[in-house]
């Protein structure tokens, strides 16, 4: 197992995608800080990991507060030896016209889905610089970051900060063999998105080449070759994982 010897911490992963990636990194041999705001579902998951046979904790944190980002991080690192992998999956949708939107509704989606993966970042690394081993981080980005849509301008603003800011990190990290990458998943089967409507689900898969939507293994999946060994030499991308729906207009025909 590749990430055998490896701690990680998984903001988000109470529920849905980063749950999925909390069981594959953990099956992969990751021990495994599950982060979220919501403890009695990290603690759920943390349990099943350790029913099969990996290493868990559970860990409350909100990621708009850099007092309870900072400690998870510090907790993570001393429960486990060392912090090598973080991986920014926190977020939420949301949809309003910019015209209709309440100011305060801007700022939260902001501070969740963007400044929630700077402050942990800025721990992580600050964390990885220290040991002096390199680290893994990997930030779950959206199709939204680079197709707009109607409705999402808080969201695709938020989304297309976080592939900037993966960016950046990885000019500012490479030195100390931190690698940071972003996943970008299309419209992917979670209890976030259980409830779409038909109309937005049949509109979307329309644009979808594999014409399925998402399963959280098919996110998970492209993680965990971020946060491992293989792609130490892949640093600062965004991988869409989501069918071939960010590769052109498949509704427009020549
Ligand atoms: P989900 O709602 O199933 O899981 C999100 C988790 O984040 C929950 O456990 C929630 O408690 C936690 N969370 C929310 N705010 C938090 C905060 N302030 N601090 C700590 N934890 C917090 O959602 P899903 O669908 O699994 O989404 C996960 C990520 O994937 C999000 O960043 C989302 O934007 C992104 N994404 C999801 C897509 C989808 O179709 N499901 C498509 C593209 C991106």
């Amino acid at each position: 197992m590749s990430l055998s010897g490896k701690s990680a911490i998984v903001t988000g992963s109470a529920s849905g995608i980063g749950r999925e990636i909390a069981l594959t990194l953990a099956a992969d041999g990751a021990s495994i800080t599950v982060a979220d705001r919501n403890l009695e579902g990290a603690e759920a998951v943390a349990r099943q990991i350790i029913e099969s046979g990996g290493a868990a904790r559970a860990a409350q944190v909100d990621v708009t507060n850099s007092g309870q980002v900072d400690a998870a991080v510090e907790g993570a690192a001393e429960a486990y030896g060392s912090l090598d992998i973080l991986v920014n999956v926190a977020g939420f949708g949301f949809n309003s016209p910019i015209v209709d939107m309440r100011e305060e509704d801007w700022d939260l989606v902001l501070g969740v889905n963007l400044k929630g993966q700077f402050l942990c970042a800025r721990a992580a690394a600050r964390r990885m610089i220290q040991q002096g081993n390199g680290g893994r981080i990997v930030n779950i980005a959206s199709t939204a970051a680079n197709n707009a849509r109607y409705a999402g301008g808080a969201y695709c603003a938020a989304k297309a900060g976080v592939v900037q800011l993966t960016k950046v990190l990885a000019l500012e990290l490479g030195e100390y063999d931190i690698t940071v990458n972003a996943v970008g998943p299309g419209f992917t089967e979670t209890p976030a998105t259980v409830e779409s409507s038909d109309e937005y689900r049949s509109n979307f898969l329309a644009q979808v080449p594999a014409r399925r939507s998402g399963r959280t293994s098919d996110i998970a999946n492209a993680v965990l070759f971020l946060a491992s060994p293989a792609s130490e030499y892949v640093n600062g991308q965004t991988i869409y994982v989501d069918g071939g729906y960010s590769a052109g207009k498949l509704t427009v025909r020549g």
